[in-house]
């Protein structure tokens, strides 16, 4: 048996997405910018993924540009916004995603900013007085708060903070890179300035995301060159990893309800399992609260062991891959930066499982059984 509970790191890519990709790989070669008949068929098919993303986010097809993921699109978020928007105060936590802490972190080194972290319960959620008061000692601030939690699920409202954030004539960018796909985001009502996306997080291909950027922001190109991706991001684009992102996102948003039905079973299956047959363990961030959760993640503290590294190699070995921390910057145990903020025992060794479509109560069932034998 090989179980997969690593999918807040990446999913599988869907068949259907891959029978999409297939012939912008293999028959439609044109350069969308050439203007002849070979180029003309691909630049459609860009358009026409973009449309299907602005449509079901429900937001105008000139707010959304492709980037190469999450990691590019909220790099473009905050340094345009510093760059071009003349911003010189920006507002996150300790337990951002690196793609946004270490680029806000470098613009502050380099003296472009002043960096604010907002306080934070040791759950991870924000304290929203403290956030109010930040906003208004600092006219104008760039807040970068993100939906949901990668490491231990922990989520924002952001309809509240949105409005908050509009209240002191902020600018509002969120890392809904863990939300995408497995929530809808109704740009026409949210208030908010930048949303970003990977599409690998949401069945579709790697290398792929978006950045949303509200229509009354005027930016600057992120990358110069041609002008590709309406003169945002030159180079020519990845088109497959576009028409992929566009059909992975239908069809996320046609399962959804039902998707997330299932999943909330496994995560449920699996807090009730392992809190009756594995004395001591504890839940991280709000993952073991389901109401207050991404549903696809639950991070465990396990109970002090010899070897707490060991932990996911013998997991491993057992057919089950998951990961210690975030699996974008390790895959393996060792310094969480999120963890590290987080109200716990720091000796204690802490698995993230993350859920997807795929994943079955039999799964949980079997994982228990690895785990009852390893902390017998
Ligand atoms: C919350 C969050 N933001 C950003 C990223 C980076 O996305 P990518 O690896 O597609 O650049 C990740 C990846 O795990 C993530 O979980």
């Amino acid at each position: 048996m090989r179980i997969y509970f690593d999918n807040a790191a990446t999913t599988p890519l869907d068949p259907q997405v891959f029978e999409v990709m297939a012939p912008m790989l293999r028959d439609h070669f044109g350069n969308p910018s050439s203007t002849h008949e070979h180029g003309r068929k691909v630049k459609v098919q860009i358009e026409l993924a973009r449309k299907k993303v602005a449509q079901l986010l429900r937001c105008t097809t000139g707010e959304i540009v492709f980037t190469s993921g999450g990691t590019e699109a909220d790099n473009m978020a905050i340094r345009n916004s510093v760059e071009d928007l003349g911003i010189t105060h920006c507002i996150t936590t300790k337990i951002e995603h690196h793609a946004v802490l270490h680029t806000l972190e470098e613009l502050a080194e380099k003296g472009k900013i002043k960096l604010s972290f907002v306080k934070m319960n040791g759950q991870g959620e924000v304290d929203l007085k403290d956030l109010e008061e930040l906003l208004q000692n600092n006219a104008r601030s760039f807040v970068s708060l993100m939906h949901a939690n990668n490491e231990v699920g922990t989520m924002i409202d952001l309809v509240a903070i949105g409005n908050l954030v509009r209240k002191y004539d902020g600018i509002f960018h969120s890392d809904t890179v863990q939300t995408i796909g497995h929530f809808e985001h109704d740009l026409s009502v949210l208030p908010v300035d930048f949303i970003t996306a990977a599409a690998h997080k949401f069945n579709g291909p790697k290398g792929t995301g978006f950045l949303y950027i509200n229509k009354r922001l005027k930016l600057h190109p992120f990358i110069t060159g041609g002008g590709q991706e309406r003169s945002m991001r030159g180079g020519t684009e990845n088109v497959y990893g576009m028409v992929g992102l566009a059909k992975a996102l239908e069809l996320a948003y046609s399962i959804m309800p039902e998707k997330r039905k299932k999943i909330e079973a496994v995560k449920q299956h699996f807090i009730q399992r392992l809190t009756q047959e594995i004395p001591g363990i504890s839940f991280n961030g709000t993952s073991g609260d389901l109401e207050k959760s991404l549903y696809t993640v639950l991070n465990v503290n396990f109970p002090k062991v010899d070897r707490p590294d060991m932990l996911l190699f013998q997991l491993d070995l057992n057919g089950i891959s998951c990961s210690g921390g975030s699996a974008c910057s390790s895959g393996a145990t060792k310094g969480s930066h999120v963890l590290a903020e987080m109200d716990r025992d720091m000796d204690a060794p802490a698995v993230r499982f993350s859920f997807g479509k795929h994943n079955t109560l039999e799964e949980v069932d079997y994982t228990i059984e690895v785990l009852k034998k390893i902390f017998e």
